[in-house]
């Protein structure tokens, strides 16, 4: 069932999607070669709960055996997603995708970028900037009156006008009091299906890229994820909200569109 939020509530998401976003700036600016992902962890940690918050994905368990053990998925290289953070210190010409989720005054935000360590490959480059350009279209389509496939369909059709690949085994998510809400939001779809997007639906959308066509796969400790073929991988999010007035991108900082941003009446 999809949900539906009032402004009060998009209100309390956006702070939220704000100390997801401080949190996660405080995490971009150690991201160098020598760090580790547990360090940027524990950055993570600090700022999400210094600020009033609680980390989301500290202890969720979903469908694996194990409850995730960190704040952040630090994702490596091939790992698309839901990489544990580690002791292993970043390279120069590794990309490391960074996903992070609050809790804040009963509301979840989902927030993801891919970082470049130091000098990393043409085709890097590439895959993580068409990656955010995938992300933005499919904000650009998150408006009322369209439909999810339209989002899908926008996602889908830029990655591969970049010759990259759409992953097909995770998908964005509804998002509001709980973490994962209802629609499915997939990365590759037909414009003009699926449910239509009303003012108050709140989506995390997070399109996940691969530079080759594969499979991805989960590893023994129930969470990372490669791809099969050790191809490379970008992953990048946003907590959107649809408002009458254009989407709302909750965790970006000043992307309000002029309505909600106005004093209410
Ligand atoms: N952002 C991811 C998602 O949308 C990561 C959550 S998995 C967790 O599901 F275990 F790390 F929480
Ligand atoms: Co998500």
């Amino acid at each position: 069932m999809i949900q539906l939020k009032r402004r009060a509530e998009l209100e309390v998401m956006a702070e939220a999607a704000r100390v997801n976003r401080e949190a996660l700036d405080a995490v971009a600016a150690a991201v160098a070669p020598g760090v580790t992902t547990a360090e940027l962890n524990g950055i993570a940690e600090d700022a999400i709960l210094s600020r009033g918050g609680r980390p989301a994905f500290k202890g969720y368990q979903g469908a694996s055996a194990t409850p995730f053990p960190g704040t952040l998925c630090t994702s490596v290289n091939e790992v698309v997603v839901h990489g544990i953070p580690d002791e292993r210190p970043l390279a120069d010409g590794d990309i490391v995708s960074i996903d992070i989720g609050t809790f804040f005054r009963g509301f979840a935000a989902d927030q993801a970028r891919t970082f470049a360590i130091g000098d990393v490959s043409e085709e890097a480059r590439r895959l993580i900037a068409a990656t955010e350009r995938s992300l933005e279209a499919g904000i650009a389509a998150a408006q009322a009156g369209n439909r999810l496939g339209d989002v899908s369909a926008a996602i889908q059709g830029v990655v591969e006008a970049e010759g990259f690949w759409v992953v097909r085994e995770f998908v964005g998510h509804g998002i509001g009091r709980a973490f994962h809400e209802d629609p499915e939001v997939p990365n590759l779809g037909r414009a003009g299906t699926g449910p239509v997007l009303r003012p108050g639906l709140v989506l995390a959308i997070e399109p996940m890229v691969t530079t080759r066509s594969t499979r991805v796969i989960v590893l023994d400790d129930g969470w990372t994820a490669p791809t099969a073929d050790g191809s490379l991988a970008a992953h990048v999010e946003h907590t959107v909200a649809i408002t009458e007035d254009g989407p709302w991108v909750l965790t970006a900082k000043d992307r309000v569109p002029a309505s909600a941003a106005a004093p209410r009446r």
